[in-house]
């Protein structure tokens, strides 16, 4: 790329030009979400991926979330700047090794986690998001069992919150597992007016010790609202550019990790940048496409999803 190119202007002019929407995640860098046209959580990114009038759909995110925006609008260019941007909560369940788990609880209703490949969702009967989860589940009957995969702590917190027996996968997030409980309760003493907030992909211990718990977009929401000046905040440390922005004087911490040489930056979605952006914008490339019958098993499942959020 020519050094002296304005990316940000390039970017914009493209955006133009191609008739595309840059959709951002909260985890990105801040001069992607700087220059998107929505940035949210899950949620918040299938809904206008879902609804959006543009040719091309450029997500600045992970590689599930451009899957979902494709079978929800096959008929756009799906564009993501990396295709390396995976997602390990979404590794840990291969959708081979879930389809025998799957067939062990043939009366079950299967429930799934965005957070996974298009082929788990193809399996599912209904997908969430951490914003609606509980709200899913309590939507069905209450002598209905159900399978939730593939986060072992958004499943278990969910359990905790509907009071219903859920038959979990065993999947976890690298990022949310990695918090020092200990560092936090040291942060918690040093500053004991500080809000602490975590996202439900954390684990229970952790969980059981927030004053709030919510998706990126309540997390975020929260913070807004709240009165406290400090923050500790247990997810991806994208989303507190946005806390930041929104309230200027107040300050927020982001949790430490158990581990000093590690950080909260989610390796896959900190692989986008705007050089990538640019160039994937220009060439069209890395386009992720999925086979028309995986689409057309995945869109019932994520459409039953935004139905009941709506
Ligand atoms: P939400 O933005 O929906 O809370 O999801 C968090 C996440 O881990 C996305 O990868
Ligand atoms: Fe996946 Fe965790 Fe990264 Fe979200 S933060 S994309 S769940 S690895």
């Amino acid at each position: 790329i020519d050094p002296t190119l304005d990316l940000v202007e390039e970017i914009n002019k493209l955006k133009k030009e191609k008739n595309a929407v840059l959709l951002a995640h909260y985890y990105q860098d801040s001069e992607i979400q700087d220059i998107a046209d929505y940035i949210g959580d899950s949620l918040g990114l299938s809904q206008e991926a879902a609804k959006t009038d543009a040719d091309v759909i450029v997500f600045a995110g992970v590689h599930f979330m451009a899957e979902t925006a494709k079978i929800l609008s096959p008929e756009k260019k799906v564009l993501l700047p990396d295709l390396k941007a995976g997602c390990s909560l979404s590794d840990s369940c291969p959708p081979h090794l879930f389809a025998k788990f799957k067939d062990r609880y043939p009366d079950h209703i299967v429930i799934t986690y965005v957070n996974c490949t298009a082929e788990l969702k193809a399996l599912s009967d209904i997908v969430c998001t951490s914003s609606n989860a509980v709200q899913i589940v309590e939507s069905l009957p209450p002598d209905q069992q159900i399978i939730f995969g593939p986060d072992k702590n958004l499943g278990d917190y969910v359990k905790r919150k509907t009071g219903r027996d859920l038959v979990l996968w065993n999947g976890a997030c690298m990022v949310h597992e990695l918090f020092s409980q200990e560092r936090i309760q040291q942060l918690r003493e040093r500053y004991p007016q500080a809000k602490f907030i975590a996202h439900p992909e954390c684990e229970k211990e952790l969980l059981d010790g927030a004053d709030y718990i919510g998706s990126t977009s309540g997390l975020l929401k929260y913070t807004k609202e709240n009165t406290a000046d400090t923050f500790i905040v247990a997810t991806e440390s994208g989303i507190i550019h946005q806390m930041q922005k929104a309230s200027p004087g107040k300050t927020f911490i982001p949790a430490p990790p158990n581990n000093a040489c590690a950080c909260n930056d989610c390796p896959y979605m900190k692989l986008n940048t705007l050089e990538k952006l640019y160039n994937c914008m220009k060439f069209e490339l890395p386009e992720v496409d999925l086979p028309a019958d995986v689409i057309a098993r995945a869109k019932r499942p994520i459409e039953r999803m935004l139905e009941i959020s709506e």
